[in-house]
């Protein structure tokens, strides 16, 4: 059995988490991750057979038991992942019933998965389903993002029109672009299903006064969406209160959609 710190999964989370850390999107025990995983990929590195810990989740998941994760742990600091993956990472299955986790590794002094762990297999629910190669749940709090919330008309379509003008890439990298959810009690399944709802038509959700919900095929490709919101933010708020000269117009839009081969959401330009 090869040693699981050294799996290529692993040290994308370790260095995911720490890049994340180091951005400022993650203070505290602020965000978390999780990571879809291959059965053959675990076997590589764990006995499946050998479970720690049952621990249950408090919902139940029909489409991903059976399936393993490597998820962060609930109060756990983005900061110390790196210094004790261990103690601040897990990786578990879902039980054949779909209502609890078979903990196999880490969480190693008596922790849990994430309390957002509804947000995240309800997103993973919902995310697979309109793409199969979906891996990756994250949620951050970006200090731009979270300021835009208080200042920004909550509506998707002007936020994700607003985010859209702040820069060129913006409508490459998330044609589909940015649902919101209004302040919410995070942590619960209510939170998470809401999310899940919106996660059908967008791999970016923004919960307004708190931070932001993210997905993709793999960690890099789903921070940088997060990363390219969270700087159309900075841009926003370093120009919203001066007279704006000039735009990106839809014009120019339809010529990005054109030469990138993507397609703004539907009713989104003029
Ligand atoms: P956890 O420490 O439970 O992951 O919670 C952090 C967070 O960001 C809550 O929204
Ligand atoms: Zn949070």
């Amino acid at each position: 059995m090869k040693d699981i710190l050294t799996a290529p999964f692993m040290q994308e989370m370790i260095h995911t988490c720490t890049n994340m850390y180091a951005h400022g999107w993650d203070e505290r025990n602020g965000g978390n991750i999780s990571l879809l995983l291959d059965e053959e990929e675990v076997k590589e590195y764990l006995d499946v057979f050998k479970i720690i810990r049952k621990i249950p989740t408090g919902f139940y998941t029909k489409e991903l038991a059976g399936k393993y994760f490597l998820v962060t742990g609930t109060g756990k600091y983005f900061k110390n992942v790196e210094r004790d993956p261990e103690n601040n990472l897990g990786l578990f299955r879902i039980n054949e019933y779909g209502d609890g986790a078979e903990l196999l590794w880490g969480y190693s002094q008596g922790g849990r998965f994430t309390s957002e762990l509804p947000a995240h297999l309800m997103s993973h629910e919902a995310r697979l389903r309109v793409d199969p190669e979906n891996r990756v749940v994250m949620h951050s709090h970006p200090t731009n993002l979270l300021a835009m919330t208080y200042v920004h008309d909550l509506d998707e379509k002007a936020f994700t029109r607003t985010l859209w003008q702040m820069s060129t890439e913006c409508i490459v990298v998330f044609p589909d672009g940015v649902n919101v959810l209004p302040w919410m009690l995070c942590g619960t399944n209510e939170i998470g299903e809401a999310t899940a709802e919106k996660m059908k038509t967008a791999r970016l959700v923004v919960w307004a006064q708190h931070g932001i919900y993210g997905c993709g095929k793999d960690l890099d490709e789903t921070f940088g969406l997060i990363e390219t919101a969270e700087k159309a933010a900075e841009i926003y708020l370093k120009i919203a209160h001066l007279p704006l000269k000039q735009t990106i117009t839809d014009e120019d839009m339809h010529l990005l959609e054109e030469r990138f081969g993507v397609k703004g959401r539907e009713g989104y330009l003029s």
